[in-house]
């Protein structure tokens, strides 16, 4: 099976809260969105959007320049409706952020909560990062969550890879300068805790 068939399976059989990433409202997100992207009229992607309400609770605080990416067309088509009931538009991407290429310096923020732990590969993680530094405008603000050193080995079956900041920075390579870092214990729809590990970085100025 194909990662975006996977992906797509989960999004059909399963509702919101019978998966394990689901909450009600991504509030460190919010928090550190609106901390380091006061202007409103700033361009936001979010890599690996799946279901989340993430971009109608930053419409709703007056952002408007949103981009829904992901592997799964189910998620994203899912989202998209639920959007149009709200009057809501946004901007779309189908792909797998460790295969595509996304266009040059047109975010201001990149936030991918739970994708860049699910990349195990060298290769993958690679073109992500190419990704990430094609796409991030020179000011802008790159904010992932992953599995902090304490969280999971695997999420859906799959393996994921967990992170501290120093270990996600040095991933990251030279070109980035960590802002900051926190851990968020995010409870599951099931009753139990998972660590995660937000880090905020910008690109070093030459
Ligand atoms: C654990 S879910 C998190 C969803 C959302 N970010 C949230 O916090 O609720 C991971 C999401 O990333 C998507 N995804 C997984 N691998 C991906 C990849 N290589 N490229 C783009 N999206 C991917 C999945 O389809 C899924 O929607």
């Amino acid at each position: 099976m194909n990662n975006n068939e996977f992906w797509d399976d989960i999004y059909k059989s399963k509702k919101n809260d019978a998966v394990s990433w689901y909450v009600d409202r991504l509030d460190v997100s919010l928090k550190l969105i609106q901390e380091n992207c006061p202007k409103k009229e700033n361009s936001i992607i979010d890599i690996g959007s799946g279901r989340s309400t993430l971009v109608d609770d930053l419409h709703a605080l007056g952002y408007q320049n949103l981009t829904l990416l992901d592997i799964s067309e189910e998620a994203i088509n899912q989202t998209l409706q639920r959007l149009e009931k709200l009057k809501i538009s946004v901007s779309k991407i189908f792909g797998d952020i460790s295969s595509i290429t996304i266009q040059e310096n047109l975010y201001d923020v990149w936030h991918d909560r739970a994708v860049f732990h699910f990349l195990t590969e060298i290769n993958q993680r690679k073109k992500y990062i190419q990704n990430l530094k094609r796409s991030l405008k020179k000011d802008g603000v790159a904010i992932i969550a992953t599995f902090g050193p304490n969280g999971p080995d695997s999420c859906s079956g799959l393996k994921t890879i967990k992170y501290n900041e120093q270990s996600l920075q040095a991933e990251l390579g030279d070109d980035f300068q960590v802002l900051g870092s926190m851990i968020d214990y995010h409870q599951t729809p099931f009753e139990t805790y998972q660590e995660f590990m937000y880090c905020w970085l910008k690109i070093n100025s030459v």
